[in-house]
């Protein structure tokens, strides 16, 4: 009998059909609504395997309903949504999605820093709106980014390849990390700062890490305070690594000059939300791995572990 892996998102047929041969699939028929939880538990409870998203909240409680569970799939590089722990306790084997999103996302993040800096959004805005009636000389004037320092907070395989991007426009580049990068030091001529220097001396402070108990509100009142009145704060990792209430304040006194936010602390954010409606924020729906080949990219990724895995090998991109 073949093995049974739930998907909880409806993904493409096409991505599905070369794997039909190894496994069985069901899946939760919406491209858009996440799952139900009591749904997921339920389908949880007899397949071998799950391919999920970060949408999924899985926990314990997930694990103790998933009966014969051997493996998850997330189809994301971070996995803040999985209790790895609780995973390891039940035996199931978790994976991501590391190196196939490493550049869509880079080029996303290095897009929301330019579009920060130089107000592209407010920009096409302005003509949408009807509001263009004359050229001027400080008309809808940004910030320059050639030349600037940037300060890379988290310097993984992403965090490089921002890095490559920075390297092309001229940018000193300075991070910060829990170990030092060789290759980044030697190939980009990036520095290694203490995280409180690097906020005082960057033009763009980006934030890349990952989302753990010590990463949680790293950016607080605190580290706003102290980086530069011209500072841009860039953050393609996860909402919660920051204290938006924090980040509000310091946008609206322009104790900050503005910020880039692809990531919040409770997706969908609100229209609504405070953050949104700051004139100096550009604002964007996580989507930093967007692009439709990444996309597929990282869907392969997913069935191509779990259909290791259920067929007796081990995980392509295992997380430890
Ligand atoms: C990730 O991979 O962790 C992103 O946030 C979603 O692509």
């Amino acid at each position: 009998m073949k093995p049974v892996i739930y998907v909880t998102r409806k993904i493409p047929e096409e991505l599905l059909q070369p794997y039909k041969e190894y496994a069985e699939f069901r899946m939760w028929e919406s491209e858009t609504e996440p799952v139900p939880r009591d749904v997921l538990l339920k389908e949880a409870k007899d397949v071998d395997g799950v391919l999920c998203l970060l949408t999924e909240q899985i926990d314990s409680d997930f694990f103790r309903a998933a009966g014969k569970l051997k493996v998850v799939a997330n189809m994301a590089v971070g996995f803040d949504n999985i209790d790895v722990q609780a995973a390891k306790e039940h035996g199931v084997v978790v994976t991501n999605t590391p190196d196939v999103l490493t550049e869509t996302t880079a080029d996303l993040t290095f897009a929301l820093l330019m579009a920060t800096a130089r107000r592209i959004v407010e920009a096409a805005d302005y003509i949408r709106d009807g509001k263009w009636e004359n050229w001027a000389p400080y008309l809808l004037a940004g910030a320059d980014v050639y030349g600037k320092k940037i300060g890379i907070v988290g310097m993984g395989r992403i965090g490089e390849a921002v890095a490559r991007r920075a390297s092309g426009f001229n940018m000193p580049i300075l991070y910060h990390n829990r170990s030092r990068k060789d290759t980044a030091e030697q190939e980009l001529g990036a520095k290694y700062l203490e995280f409180n220097q690097l906020l005082k001396e960057a033009d763009f402070v980006v934030s890349l890490v990952p989302l753990t108990n010590e990463t949680k509100q790293l950016f607080n009142k605190e580290a706003f305070q102290q980086m530069k009145e011209s500072a841009v704060f860039i953050n393609a990792s996860r909402g919660t690594t920051v204290d938006e209430g924090a980040l509000y304040d310091a946008l609206l006194n322009r104790q900050i000059r503005a910020a880039g936010l692809d990531v919040f602390e409770r997706e969908p954010i609100s229209p609504d939300h405070p953050l949104v409606q700051l004139d100096n924020t550009v604002c964007l729906p996580h989507i930093g791995s967007a692009s439709e080949e990444t996309r597929s990219r990282m869907i392969n990724l997913c069935l191509d572990n779990l259909t290791a895995v259920l067929g007796g090998d081990a995980p392509i991109t295992p997380v430890h």
